[in-house]
């Protein structure tokens, strides 16, 4: 067999991440751990979901995976190679950035008030993409909007001209339009009601099946992640077990 074939896309390895409580009355604090310890193996084209309590250290883990914060200790690898080898300024500018996309809990925090929803889609790949064109960076947006089942009519509109629907769906496509092996959605449809969220999962359903890509999925609802994932882990207290 091609070790392609068997190295994990990403593993964590003990991953620990601590945060320093807030201290509103003064005096000394312990750091506590919101990742404490975490393995955990995706495979290519694998769907994964990660569920648990609020506060269990989901998102954490999340940001920890695509990169975004540094972990106090443990090692991430991406195709068996540790992508903490590299200062996070060196990581920032490297190619395996792209690989591991993350769409964020609060799609309408998280999108920029002043953009249009096809500069939003667009705007991440001045940084992950440097040698694509103005005209290559839209096609591209295009496409993505396309696979996120975004109507390309909505693309000149701002977030405060959108559903929360459509603003989840901007959101995935931003994510997925640098084109990475590993999509990461924070609690996509915790703003949308039931038809809406269902909507956007058969879309995760079928870009899973359709691309390649491998999922983590992260939700407080286990029956929804149920439909899209193929299997589930559980976080409790900064700790991970298989369902
Ligand atoms: N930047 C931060 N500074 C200090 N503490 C933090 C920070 N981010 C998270 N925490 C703490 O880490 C713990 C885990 O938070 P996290 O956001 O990862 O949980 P979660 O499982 O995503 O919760 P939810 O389901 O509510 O989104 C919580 O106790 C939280 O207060
Ligand atoms: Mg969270």
């Amino acid at each position: 067999m091609r070790p392609s074939a068997v190295t994990p896309l990403l593993e964590a390895r003990a991953l620990v991440k601590r945060f320093a409580p807030a201290r509103p009355f003064g005096g000394a604090a312990q750091r506590v751990a919101a990742v404490d310890g975490v393995d955990l193996v995706i495979a290519r084209g694998e769907a994964v979901g990660l569920v648990g309590p609020s506060g269990s250290g989901k998102t954490t883990l999340a940001r920890l995976l695509a990169r975004l914060i540094e972990p106090d200790s443990g090692d991430l690898l991406l195709d068996g190679r540790s992508l903490l080898g590299r200062t996070p300024a060196a990581f920032a500018r490297a190619p395996e950035r792209r690989r591991v996309q993350m769409s964020f809990q609060d799609p309408a925090d998280s999108l920029a008030p002043h953009l249009a929803a096809g500069e939003a889609i667009a705007d991440p790949l001045r940084a992950l993409a440097p040698r694509a064109s103005a005209a290559e960076r839209r096609a591209r947006a295009i496409r993505a909007a396309e696979r996120a089942g975004l109507g390309l009519d909505l693309l000149d509109r701002r977030p405060h001209q959108l559903s929360d629907g459509q603003k989840a769906r901007v959101g995935l496509a931003r994510a997925m339009a640098p084109e990475p092996d590993l999509l990461i959605l924070d609690e996509p449809t915790a703003a949308l009601d039931a038809m809406t969220a269902a909507g956007l999962l058969r879309t995760l359903g079928a870009l899973k099946r359709e691309s390649g890509l491998a999922l983590l999925l992260v939700s407080h609802d286990a029956d929804a992640v149920r439909l899209v994932c193929d299997r589930t882990a559980t976080m409790t207290r900064g700790r991970l077990a298989p369902a």
